[in-house]
């Protein structure tokens, strides 16, 4: 049995204190043998810095992945290219920087980790479903199995289920991201995948999404697109911990880890 943690969007300096704070216990506490933390809003909120990657790999990521806010900072661009660690969706079209799936050996284990981006209410980029069975089809089916983690950074639910049963049978973990709000629905479909519809947020969870509150009620009461910035205060940390067995490639469990803003320590 080999187990992976996922973390959510790590959003800003908050979010950054509650990983490195947070991460390397988890990692120790359940023996993770990899480690996916998704970094799209870790530069203040909008995308990486070379710096903020930095400090997501040194918490124990062996993978960032991300989403929309991959593109904000245009510096960030020639990372994308150089570092193999930090995944854009894989579903924008050919010739854009960077890359969208890494198969790595870890524990033994080979895991394809790949990154992939919604279509509803989200930019009409290239279809999702397929291009998971276009690198599924190049590296995911042999024998022993592949683990196949993805990372299906989208906005609709049913999209995100959609994509959950698509994989079932070939990808082991569906963690949807991008919502920034942990779902209750974490749970294995009929032919092992686990799936949840949103990991969660790891920053200020007393916010929304983890930006200023009144900043964010304001762009929604005024429809002025005031520029968020993030919340202060207490943050802690959001994803699953999932237990595969890394013969069949089937998932046996799904764990949520961390606290909603409610709930007390
Ligand atoms: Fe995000
Ligand atoms: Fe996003």
């Amino acid at each position: 049995m080999v187990k992976t943690i996922m973390i959510g969007d790590v959003v800003g300096e908050p979010g950054l204190i509650a990983l490195e704070r947070e991460l390397p216990f988890l990692i120790h506490k359940y023996n993770a043998d990899l480690t996916v933390v998704n970094g799209e809003n870790a530069a203040d909120g909008f995308g990486l810095t070379e710096q903020t990657l930095n400090r997501i790999l040194q918490s124990g990521a062996d993978v960032v992945t991300s989403g929309n806010h991959i593109w904000e900072k245009r510096e960030f661009w020639s990372v994308l290219e150089d570092n193999k660690q930090i995944l854009r969706p894989a579903n924008y079209p050919q010739n854009v920087p960077g890359r969208g799936w890494l198969k790595i050996r870890k524990n033994n284990v080979y895991w394809l980790v790949v990154n992939l981006q919604g279509r509803d209410k989200m930019k009409s980029i290239d279809c999702p479903f397929r291009t998971f069975d276009t690198i599924f089809m190049a590296h995911g089916d042999t024998n022993p199995p592949v683990i196949a983690v993805v990372d299906f950074h989208a906005e609709s639910t049913q999209e995100k289920e959609a994509m959950g049963f698509y994989l079932d049978s070939r990808a082991s973990v569906m963690a949807g991201t991008h919502t920034h709000v942990q779902t209750a629905d974490n749970r294995i479909l009929p032919r092992g995948l686990a799936y949840i519809t949103d990991i969660g947020m790891t920053g200020v969870q007393d916010s929304i999404i983890g930006m200023d509150t009144q900043i964010c009620v304001d762009r929604a009461v005024k429809q002025v697109p005031y520029h968020m910035t993030c919340a202060l205060g207490e943050s802690s940390i959001q994803g699953i911990v999932v237990e595969i067995n890394e013969n069949t490639g089937k998932s046996l469990s799904i764990k949520r880890i961390g606290h909603t803003a409610s709930e007390p320590d």
